[in-house]
């Protein structure tokens, strides 16, 4: 099926993942995204042809491993419309988010400002900093769970940095990251942006955006798992402590004292996973070739359809807006006091339909709502319009139980 809405063929894509060939259906990309044959072919031929250490030995292998993941940083680079030196190889989004909170030299007294939406790796961090002194206020959502800017005004005075998930794992509304950006700037506050669900999707330049630092994982972005990615102004990074120490971020050390490496190499501590940082550059390389504004465009059409019809179900909720265009891939929804993981149970056991149920880790916000959890649809480059409609009959068959 050529997709004559955007300028992607679905079908020739799916032959890039050989796992859809069992026939699923796999709608949990929120969680991990599947990975196309020619990111684990990039990873395999580290491990068969070049399987050494990067910036270490001299010999050729060695010398190879160091041009394979500095050619990968160049491409995460220009991904991001970064420079190189601004891109530091992490293992995920919470590490990235962890390094920049306990690297930023935060101290008593110092405001730091997200949404009440935050995935826990964006809230235990500073939930940890309270305890030594820094103030954390939350922007309160609206009644849609769109983003509160009034309120955002408000409470932006004296803040040091806002620290804020950028696309919504819990119902994909992406907060207008330009203008809280500019804001955040002309009050001599830093941003943060958790990006872990919207760089898969669609396109983020971090130079017109202007964000401070930027972090997301390779796992959702058709990558590896073990990898994730934090974006910095070389400047600001420069002023970084290293959070974590060790093997390849010092030039020279003795006994009691040591001279670190430059950013970004004295982020990255130990033996690296090179296998994964040369497959998440081949995944980023994927995304590039598709386009990212087709990526989006074909979600939101699939997300048109899927909402319109689970709209005519009496006692289904979506949460969030119920306007598909604001929500991306995301469908989060219950049905009437339903438990959420029976709905992904049965979808599976029924139709191999694989979907997420529960908090997805973004449990305050749950627990503020007074609600268990909810059943998540999340879909990306490889799902089809065949695939929302069989989705459509299987929860109609659920509620009719
Ligand atoms: N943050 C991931 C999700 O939403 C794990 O599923």
């Amino acid at each position: 099926m050529f997709n004559l809405v955007v300028e992607m063929n679905t079908q020739k894509i799916r032959k890039d993942f050989p796992v859809l060939e069992k026939g699923i259906i796999y709608m949990d990309s929120a969680c991990v995204s599947l990975k196309p044959q020619q990111v684990v072919k990039a990873m395999n031929c580290y491990y068969n042809e070049f399987p050494a250490c990067a910036g270490r030995s001299m010999h050729k292998l060695g010398e190879k491993v160091t041009e394979e993941v500095s050619k990968a940083r160049k491409i995460i680079a220009k991904f991001f419309n970064a420079k190189p030196n601004e891109i530091v190889f992490t293992k995920n989004t919470t590490e990235s988010i962890n390094l920049v909170a306990n690297s930023l030299g935060l101290k008593k007294g110092d405001k730091v400002i997200t949404t009440d939406k935050e995935h826990n790796s964006n809230l235990l961090p500073w939930q940890n900093l309270a305890k030594r002194g820094i103030i954390h206020e939350i922007i309160k959502s609206n009644e849609d769970n769109t983003f509160n800017m009034d309120k955002f005004k408000e409470k932006i005075k004296g803040a040091k940095l806002v620290s804020m998930v950028h696309t919504s794992n819990l119902d994909g509304v992406t907060i207008p990251a330009e203008e809280i950006i500019k804001i955040a700037h002309e009050h001599g506050a830093l941003v943060l942006l958790d990006a872990a669900q919207s760089v898969p999707h669609k396109e983020i330049n971090v130079k017109k955006l202007d964000v401070d630092f930027l972090a997301c994982s390779g796992h959702k972005m058709l990558g590896p798992s073990g990898t994730g990615i934090l974006y910095g102004k070389y400047h600001l990074l420069e002023k970084l402590e290293p959070f974590l120490i060790g093997g390849d971020t010092v030039i020279d050390t003795t006994y009691t004292t040591a001279e670190f490496e430059k950013p970004p190499e004295k982020f990255e501590a130990g033996l690296q996973n090179y296998a994964g940082i040369i497959g998440l550059a081949e995944a980023a390389r994927y995304l590039m070739k598709i386009g990212r504004k087709n990526i989006s465009k074909h979600e939101t059409e699939l997300n048109k359809k899927i909402t319109n019809e689970l709209l005519k179900i009496d006692g289904i909720k979506i949460i969030g807006p119920e306007d598909p265009e604001l929500r991306s891939g995301i469908i989060s929804f219950n049905y009437k006091d339903a438990d959420p993981h029976e709905i992904a149970l049965l979808l599976d056991s029924s139709a191999d339909i694989m979907v997420r149920s529960g908090a997805h880790c973004v449990h305050s916000w749950f627990n503020a709502h007074n609600l268990k959890g909810s059943a998540r649809v999340s879909l990306y480059i490889y799902n089809t319009e065949e695939e929302c409609d069989k989705l459509i009959e299987e929860i109609n068959k659920i509620v009719e139980l």
